[in-house]
């Protein structure tokens, strides 16, 4: 399965702290925003990934995280010249999917908890149709809403309602099969201008083959795209990590954990890296991993 990460975008709501920088590049507490669904990507084992970003952007991303080779990953770039919609993903990614199937995250997104990785490793397993994942939301007409009937089968899906027929925000987190790309190509823009990623998720909720999972309540999603909300998730972050005594969304860890870099190229990694929280967390890691002579 490969993996479109989405992160180009206004983010118009950040303004002005997206005057010169993209939004996904901001901090959350300790690193890049984008390092969060990134590390989700990983956790679901997924290795090939393409970041789509605005053009302007493009170049940071490419310094920032290279070809991903250093994590044992292959990482791909590619612009979005319009930021008019994120189903527009698999339009600019139809050449990187080729006929595989596909993970998209948005750029914005932090998920947290136990339950996540296993959820997304079922999605992972599907060779038919599409996952979301609905979380409750106290304001679920800033989202897309999943209703349900009494069987908890879904039965709608809408871009923003002013009137939310539930209170299941769909997160920005989906795994389709191959005819995503081909359903991305027939949808029409929505009255906003946009290619919705709802409407994609409603052409597969109509043909019977959405499978929509709650995320439960040990788990934590930020969408950080207003300033409340990245206040919220950089607070969550410096908590968590403080009590848990761990590094959210370390990267390098992570690889390691799937045996994708060896411990010799972690060391390697954090001896080049300056004197840091983060730094030190790898060396912890390699301190715990290494066998006592
Ligand atoms: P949004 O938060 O809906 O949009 P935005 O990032 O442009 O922010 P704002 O509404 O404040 O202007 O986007 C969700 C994610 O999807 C985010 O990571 C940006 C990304 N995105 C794109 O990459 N291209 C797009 O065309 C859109 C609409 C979003």
């Amino acid at each position: 399965m490969k993996a479109i990460l989405l992160a180009g975008g206004l983010g118009s709501r950040l303004f002005p702290a997206t005057k010169n920088i993209s939004k996904q590049l901001l901090p959350i507490f300790d690193k890049p925003m984008v390092y969060y669904p990134l590390s989700l990507l990983m956790l679901a084992e997924i290795r090939d990934v393409l970041i789509i970003t605005s053009p302007e952007d493009k170049n940071s991303f490419e310094r920032m995280l290279g070809d991903g080779s250093h994590l044992g990953m292959r990482l791909e770039y590619a612009a979005q010249n319009v930021p008019n919609g994120i189903a527009k993903a698999f339009e600019i990614g139809a050449d990187f999917i080729g006929s595989e199937r596909v993970c998209l995250v948005l750029g914005d997104n932090l998920f947290y908890g136990d339950t996540v990785k296993p959820l997304m490793l079922k999605a992972k397993a599907a060779q038919l149709g599409a996952t979301v994942f609905g979380y409750k939301v106290p304001d679920p007409q800033r989202y897309g809403v999943v209703a349900f009937d009494q069987s908890l089968n879904a039965i709608s899906i809408e871009e923003k309602p002013s009137k939310p027929k539930s209170n299941f925000a769909v997160t920005g987190l989906y795994f389709y099969d191959q005819d995503v790309v081909s359903i991305a190509q027939s949808i029409v823009p929505s009255a906003r201008g946009e290619y919705e990623i709802t409407s994609i998720n409603q052409a597969y909720l109509q043909a019977g083959q959405l499978s929509v999972e709650l995320l439960d309540e040990d788990v934590t999603w930020f969408d950080a795209g207003t300033h409340e909300s990245l206040r919220e998730a950089t607070n969550f972050v410096a908590d968590t990590q403080r009590t848990e005594c761990e590094t959210i969304a370390c990267l390098e860890v992570i690889a390691f954990q799937n045996s994708w870099i060896s411990l010799n190229d972690l060391e390697c990694i954090a001896n080049s890296y300056p004197q840091s929280d983060y730094r030190q967390h790898l060396i912890e890691t390699i301190l715990n991993e290494t066998p006592l002579l």
